[in-house]
């Protein structure tokens, strides 16, 4: 959601002549769109405003800007701390950017705009970083209130899009050329329930997948307790919608889950990933895993790594638990030291990074259809497989970039495959 944010910002500015600068330190303008998931994401920032501090004492005409969730929780603090900061805007304000930019060229006052202005989402003004994926947005916000979390008191209340909103943005898009879509929401499961005529993501998905031309479609986050059978129907019946489900977990064990306020049970999401693997050919599943939860205890842990061992997920993306002002878990007893909490989750990121690279081995030799994306880091093309695992190929013909080809996979590693294009 935030790389979404991002992109509609760049449309605005690019509306009102702005063009990318990838060197910052000749930026006229620097805009710092922040996460809040995790404490780290402030202190990350507070290392970039001093950074910035000093392009500005050479170039006092830069305008520095801080906006997203973080500067949405700081508010009016950032200015009064960085009293260098131009312009502070909150997840609502986006759509007004430009006129806050033209407010501080005009008078010499720092702005900070993190008012709720309601709901603003115009599908049409983004920037496409590719020109054969995209996002879209279905809905904004989250009702769930999972104890530990940031994000429903800084994106507010679930809202979704009209449908017909969606399916004309994706009907556009594909005509430009895009073959992939990534359905976005905090909870994609619980879609449409708030609309004038209620309709589910299952509907929505099935008729996403209908958009003639649209040949990859994915979706995230799931909230376990809210993923339906039509789901799992409407993904093992058409061939568009990609085999993969994001899933996050949290934690194995009910008394944490419970804790958490996350609504299911281990058992519950036993039998839940059962059925996807039953139902849906060669689905990926992938998750989320806190560890060191307020309350959680060594046995609790042995409960995550027993599901952690039980499901053989494709992935997970793990975190040591990071305590959020404001949230109900921050004021939860919490006496498990950090370095206890370091050394667990060390060994549960072990387990998973050998689940990964067993499910990566069992790849080589067979053939896949994948989207190759561009450039990786290790200077190779880097394209994804349906059920989502990167691969990276020792090709370098780049007129390939956004073409979906035929690859074998010759070698596996823990976080991608390498292959050759057959
Ligand atoms: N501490 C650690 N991890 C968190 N997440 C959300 N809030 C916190 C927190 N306070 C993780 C969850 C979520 C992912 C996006 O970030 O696992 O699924
Ligand atoms: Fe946060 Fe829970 Fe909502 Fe996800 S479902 S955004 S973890 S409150």
């Amino acid at each position: 959601m935030n790389e979404f944010d991002s992109e509609r910002i760049e449309f605005l500015l690019e509306e009102m002549d702005y063009r990318k600068e990838d060197d910052v330190s000749k930026a006229d303008l620097i805009i710092i769109n922040t996460c809040a998931v995790r404490e780290k994401a402030k202190n990350k920032l507070y290392g970039h405003l001093g950074r910035y501090k000093g392009y500005k004492e050479k170039n006092p005409d830069l305008l520095i800007c801080v906006g997203g969730c973080t500067a949405q929780n700081l508010k009016e603090k950032i200015i009064k701390d960085f009293p260098f900061v131009d312009i502070v805007f909150g997840t609502h304000n986006i759509s007004s950017i430009p006129s806050m930019i033209q407010k501080r060229l005009n008078d010499n006052k720092s702005i900070c705009s993190i008012l709720d202005e309601g709901f603003d989402y115009d599908l049409k003004k983004f920037k496409k970083n590719y020109s054969f994926k995209s996002y879209i947005p279905i809905s904004i916000g989250c009702n769930n209130f999972c104890s530990y979390c940031i994000v429903p008191f800084v994106r507010g209340k679930e809202i979704s899009i009209r449908p017909e909103v969606i399916l004309e943005n994706i009907e556009r898009l594909v005509e430009t050329g895009i073959l992939e879509i990534t359905l976005v929401g905090q909870n994609v499961n619980s879609y449409g329930k708030d609309l004038d005529k209620p309709i589910t993501f299952s509907e929505i998905l099935e008729r996403v997948s209908e958009i003639s031309g649209l040949k990859r479609i994915r979706f995230m986050t799931s909230h376990p307790k809210d993923l339906s059978k039509e789901l799992i129907n409407v993904i093992s019946q058409k061939e568009n919608i990609m085999p993969h489900i994001h899933l996050p977990l949290q934690s194995g064990s009910n008394k944490i889950l419970k804790l958490m306020n996350r609504h299911y049970t281990r058992e519950a999401f036993l039998l839940l990933t059962e059925e996807i693997r039953k139902k849906i050919k060669k689905c990926s599943i992938t998750t989320d895993i806190i560890v060191g939860f307020p309350g959680e205890e060594e046995k609790d842990f042995y409960d995550t790594l027993d599901m952690i061992e039980k499901i053989r997920f494709d992935r997970a993306f793990t975190f040591i638990y990071s305590k959020r002002e404001g949230t109900k878990s921050a004021d939860f007893k919490d006496n498990m030291p950090l370095s206890v909490k370091k050394a667990l989750f060390t060994e549960l990121v072990n387990v998973q990074n050998k689940i990964s690279m067993e499910k990566n081995q069992s790849k080589i030799g067979c053939k896949y259809k994948v989207l190759l994306e561009g450039n990786g880091p290790r200077c190779e093309l880097e394209g994804r497989l349906e059920d989502n695992t990167l691969v990276n190929l020792k090709y370098d013909d780049d007129e390939l970039i956004g073409k979906l080809i035929d690859v074998e996979i010759t070698e596996a590693k823990s976080f991608y495959l390498i292959g050759k294009k057959v």
